[in-house]
């Protein structure tokens, strides 16, 4: 299969309209099957470390779940709120949207049982194959314009035990789904000024790493 230059600056806009969505945003509406079945397809054909698949996803609707899970985040983000010097500043920032999103759901990793090829020197690359699993969910989202956030303010065993997960499961992503009011069109922390946005010549190395930040590639 080819791809036309116009597929692939759909793939950049895709990537670059992409946002982490909270709270209001979200609509009540609820998303089609069909939509739902295109993200976990998206999901699905993520890359993973030996063709291992150490992905599982629990999709959530059910309001009494999603409120233990809020319950979880909230008690989580009161000890949050004391570890950082802008606690008023971070008061303020909506960092979920479990309730008002539709669908909920908790992806997580499922440890093998026998060695898997690709993880024997770097342990944790099962996790971070979830992880690309995610991000492709992020983007089909998006070119579905439905909106996703990722909630990682949370307490995973409770998570795991709210969910009747078994215990040896790692919980990778909980995230929120649903359609959206309207997409910002740059991160909200970066709005917010909670977090600048980095420079290219602090990222970019090449052959070695440069310690002095005027280097660039
Ligand atoms: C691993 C991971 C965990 C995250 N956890 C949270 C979270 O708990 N709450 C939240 O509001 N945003 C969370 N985010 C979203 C980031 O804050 C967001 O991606 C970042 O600010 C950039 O904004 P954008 O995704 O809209 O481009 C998480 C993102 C990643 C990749």
């Amino acid at each position: 299969m080819n791809f036309t230059p116009g597929d692939t600056q759909t793939l950049l806009d895709i990537m670059r309209s992409r946002r982490d969505v909270r709270g209001k945003s979200f609509l009540a509406t609820p998303l089609e099957e069909e939509k739902i079945e295109l993200i976990l397809q998206a999901a699905l054909a993520a890359p993973s470390v030996g063709y291992s698949q150490p992905w599982e996803f629990i999709l959530i609707d059910d309001e009494t779940i999603k409120e233990k899970i809020h319950k979880n985040f909230c008690c989580e983000n009161e000890k949050a709120k004391e570890i950082f010097a802008e606690k008023e500043k971070y008061r303020e920032l909506k960092l979920e949207g479990i309730r008002e999103a539709p669908l909920n759901i908790a992806v997580l990793y499922s440890p093998q049982k026998k060695p898997v090829l690709g993880t024997t020197s770097m342990q944790k690359m099962g996790e971070y194959s979830v992880v690309c699993a995610i991000e492709n969910m992020w983007l089909m989202a998006r070119s579905l314009d439905i909106g996703m956030g990722w909630v990682s303010i949370l307490n995973e065993k409770s998570v795991l035990n709210t969910l009747k997960a078994p215990p040896q499961k790692q919980l990778i992503a909980y995230l929120c789904l649903g359609y959206v009011s309207s997409f910002a069109s740059e991160p909200e922390l970066k709005t917010l000024k909670w977090e600048k946005e980095k420079q290219r010549s602090e990222l970019l190395h090449r052959n070695r790493y440069n310690n002095s930040s005027s280097s660039k590639p």
